[in-house]
């Protein structure tokens, strides 16, 4: 395990992930590298400023993936890199780039030649994402599912529209699946001398230091928040995962910071701590919570027999502190104190 105090890169430093774990980091006594688009949006680096240990050991760069060359500076000397940035609204402005996935996919590109180039990266750890492993089959015919979901999954980048709910989520489940397979060809290469892991994350929620709330947040919570979009988002997860892998935002930096302190660690693996139906995270609020009710368009779907097959981060040694019931909990006193419900 490593325990020495490390030079760390985090891209996407200011959004929901990516703050928390500068924020842990910080606290692990190491020192920080964070990226952001914009150095001049006072209300994210007031945040990240504020944070313990940050006056001495935090530094914020610009880049952005639309110029993937900006990350390199950021980089160069780092022993770890964490890709959390991921592009999730396609820049028209940019004419070098037809959308997201392509952007998304030049700038893994870029970053790995900057890790290979700076000859200290030791690793980097990419946050991947569930949704770039559907277990639906790729002879998809609307009925079928593999029997469990694990990392030897990928997602079908030829299923209908309708499995998606919206061109957004489309777009995002692209650019992810794209991504993490361009990154994981380089645990391949021969002379590679940095380690590359994926850590597919479920659904995030549980808390945020953010001073809004997250979109995934939203998304988990979309039924007693009775919001159609985020909800839409959460049936679609279910539509192409059978259902809803979920994570507290705790598990997850700990998880990061996990893959990260491993003396050699390489590949692909999944991190979430429950999994379970649209209508099993209703009956959670109809039964814990009545004072929220919920709508009857919001309470859910019975979702597929799909079994969560991944046991590699465990198998590890890795423990999640955080299961349905608390991640679900959690979501409520985090929202309660947001003033979300009235
Ligand atoms: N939250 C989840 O449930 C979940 C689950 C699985 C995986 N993930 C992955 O976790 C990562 C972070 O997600 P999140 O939930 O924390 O979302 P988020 O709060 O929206 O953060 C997105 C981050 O990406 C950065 N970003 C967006 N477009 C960019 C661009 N063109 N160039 C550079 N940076 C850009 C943003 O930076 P700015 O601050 O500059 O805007 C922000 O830091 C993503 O890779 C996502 O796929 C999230």
């Amino acid at each position: 395990m490593e325990e020495k105090s490390s030079t760390i890169c985090v891209t996407g430093g200011a959004g929901y992930l990516g703050a928390s774990l500068v924020k842990k980091l910080l606290q692990k006594g190491h020192t920080v590298r964070a990226t952001l688009r914009n150095l001049d949006d006072h209300s994210k680096v007031g945040l990240l400023k504020s944070f313990p240990k940050a006056n001495t050991n935090l530094r914020l760069f610009k880049a952005d993936i639309y110029n993937p060359d900006e990350f390199d500076p950021t980089i160069q000397g780092c022993d770890f890199v964490f890709h959390v940035a991921t592009p999730l609204q396609h820049s028209t402005q940019s004419s070098q780039y037809k959308n997201t996935t392509e952007a998304a996919v030049a700038a893994l590109e870029s970053i790995m030649r900057s890790c290979i180039r700076s000859g200290t990266v030791k690793r980097l750890i990419y946050t991947g994402t569930v949704v770039a492993a559907s277990p639906l089959k790729e002879e998809e015919d609307g009925s079928g599912f593999k029997d469990s979901i694990d990392e030897s999954c990928w997602t079908p980048l030829n299923l209908p529209i309708q499995y998606y709910g919206s061109q957004f989520f489309k777009d995002y489940v692209y650019s992810k699946t794209m991504s993490e397979k361009e990154v994981l060809k380089y645990t391949h290469r021969e002379n590679n001398k940095v380690e590359v892991v994926s850590l597919c994350c479920g659904l995030v929620g549980g808390d945020t230091i953010l001073s809004y709330i997250p979109a995934s947040l939203s998304c988990l919570m979309s039924q007693p928040l009775n919001g159609p979009i985020s909800y839409q988002n959460l049936e679609s997860l279910q539509g192409i995962l059978g259902k809803v892998p979920v994570i507290h935002i705790n598990d997850v930096c700990e998880a990061h910071v996990f893959c990260m302190e491993q003396s050699s660690l390489q590949g692909r693996f999944f991190c979430a701590s429950d999994f379970l139906t649209t209508k099993e995270i209703a009956d959670y609020f109809c039964r814990h919570h009545p004072e929220i009710p919920i709508a009857e368009e919001f309470v859910g779907k019975h979702g597929s027999a799909v079994r969560w097959g991944s046991t590699k981060l465990n198998d590890l040694g890795f423990k999640y502190s955080y299961d349905a019931k608390l991640i679900l909990e959690d979501s409520v006193q985090c929202l309660r104190r947001m003033g979300a419900f009235k």
